[in-house]
């Protein structure tokens, strides 16, 4: 028996990389890879990249340099690059790094075991087409392969909504949503692996519309039928446009048990200005009442969101219009960016804003959002939680796991295995955590 090949992948930017990822391992293990966790001893390194923000490409191919050094000592070792800097930069990537075998697009990764094995004889080979078929559908699993509790598994690809700054539409192409059936298997296929938790991953998830058995469904009605599969405790999804945030999804919120209250409603901005030269189709008041009517299914949902700061034109008074939103939101958690400037989109040709004004206001901001997220976190103090335990803390006993709001937990003493739910009382907010202890 040959020994298996060992396969390092390393992953850049969301949860989607994360999701494909772990496909592309299942994938070539099919081609006899088993994944390691050090570039050192790899038969193959893939390296998932993203290129939503900053110089995404110069650091792949800095990377890339150092990669190249192993081949040295190693000439059998392939490397790869995968995601959305491949489907951008395509043979430019073979071009300024000869070292590499292999560049692959986001939507050809069920073609990743074919092209191995080119690789492998010897041949350069990319592939960054937009084909037509489910790629996940042809991507092989290992169903019986233990999991942990919780799961990622793309519903929805790529965007239709072209914000101004954004290269998801150029990189992972138009909107594309999997049909439910495949969903519901692959879901009661993690179930059956130990997975209590799947979050729903789609660049503009929300916008889901996948065939059904009597036409499309949504994204509500793909809860709901996720709803129905034994074993599975709990359902998130993310990342949505306020936009597509449509009537039965907000109601699911007030009705469905196991979709858990926290929801990822990026914004970006708060001048009506600023959003409307993003593209963003909505207004800061049309966000505010939409997340009116959220709260009003769900009071407790968390809230979480996305912020550009420095955006072309944005003057202080817009950038006080965001600090006036955030504000009124009380974000449970955000994620907030320097505009950056993405070759190929509207924005990236409009005059752009002092980067030291910037990096001032995304300090501002950034200030405002963590005092937020820490008020939010300490009010969780004294009340009851329940919370999916993942794995073993650091001290002997202890347990950490997931509140319904995203808060990380941990338990001590805790007798209690990954996988198990539990009710917990809140005693104390630390830095990026709650202590809890079970009630019985
Ligand atoms: N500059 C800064 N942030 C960006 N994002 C997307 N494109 C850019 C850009 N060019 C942010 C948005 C989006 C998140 C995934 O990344 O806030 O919601
Ligand atoms: Fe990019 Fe806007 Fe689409 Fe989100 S909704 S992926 S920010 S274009």
């Amino acid at each position: 028996m040959t020994a298996p090949k060992k396969l390092f992948i390393k992953t850049y930017g969301c949860q989607m990389n994360v999701y494909d990822s772990e496909r592309m391992a299942e994938a070539l293990g099919g081609e006899g890879y088993v994944e390691t966790k050090t570039a050192d001893d790899a038969d193959m390194i893939l390296l998932n990249t993203c290129h939503i923000r900053e110089k995404a490409a110069e650091k792949v191919y800095s990377e890339l340099g150092r990669l190249k050094q192993l081949k040295v000592a190693k000439p059998d070792l392939k490397i790869g690059v995968a995601g959305c800097v491949a489907q951008a930069e395509g043979k430019e990537i073979m071009r300024r790094q000869p070292a590499v075998d292999l560049v692959v697009g986001p939507q050809s990764y069920h073609r990743l075991p074919e092209m191995e094995q080119k690789a492998r004889g010897g041949a350069q080979v990319i592939d960054t087409d937009f084909p037509e078929e489910d790629k996940f559908e042809k991507l092989k699993r290992r169903p019986k392969a233990k999991r942990g509790p919780t799961a990622f598994l793309t519903v929805q690809e790529g965007c239709d909504k072209f914000c101004a700054f954004c290269v998801v539409p150029y990189t992972r192409g138009a909107e594309v949503s999997r049909p439910a059936d495949r969903i519901l298997t692959e879901a009661r296929d993690l179930v059956e692996r130990g997975v209590r938790e799947i979050t729903l991953l789609g660049q503009n998830v929300n916008a889901y519309h996948g065939a059904g058995a009597n036409g499309d469904l949504t994204l509500a009605q793909l809860i709901w039928e996720l709803d129905k599969v034994d074993g599975l405790e709990r359902i998130r999804f993310t990342t949505s446009h306020p936009n597509d945030m449509m009537d039965d999804l907000i109601e699911a919120h007030g009705t469905c048990k196991k979709l858990m209250p926290y929801l990822h409603l990026p914004v970006q901005a708060g001048s009506d200005k600023i959003l409307k030269r993003m593209n963003r189709s909505h207004t800061a008041d049309s966000y505010l009442r939409l997340l009116e009517r959220i709260r009003a299914a769900r009071p407790d949902i968390l809230i979480s969101g996305d912020f550009i700061v420095g955006f072309p034109e944005e003057t202080e008074e817009d950038f006080q219009a965001t600090l006036d939103l955030v504000e009124e939101v009380k974000y449970g958690t955000a994620y907030s960016f320097k505009y950056s400037t993405r070759p190929g989109t509207p924005a990236a040709e409009r005059p752009q804003v002092d980067p030291a004004a910037a990096d001032d206001r995304l300090q501002r901001l950034q200030a405002l959002l963590t005092r937020q997220q820490r008020e939010i976190q300490d009010s969780m103090v004294g009340r009851e939680v329940s919370v999916l335990f993942e794995r073993p803390g650091r001290f002997e006993g202890q347990m950490l796991g997931k509140s319904e709001y995203l808060h990380a937990v941990h338990v001590g003493n805790c007798g209690r295995a990954a996988g198990d739910l539990a009710r917990v009382r809140i005693v104390a907010s630390r830095t990026n955590s709650l202590a809890g202890e079970l009630i019985d």
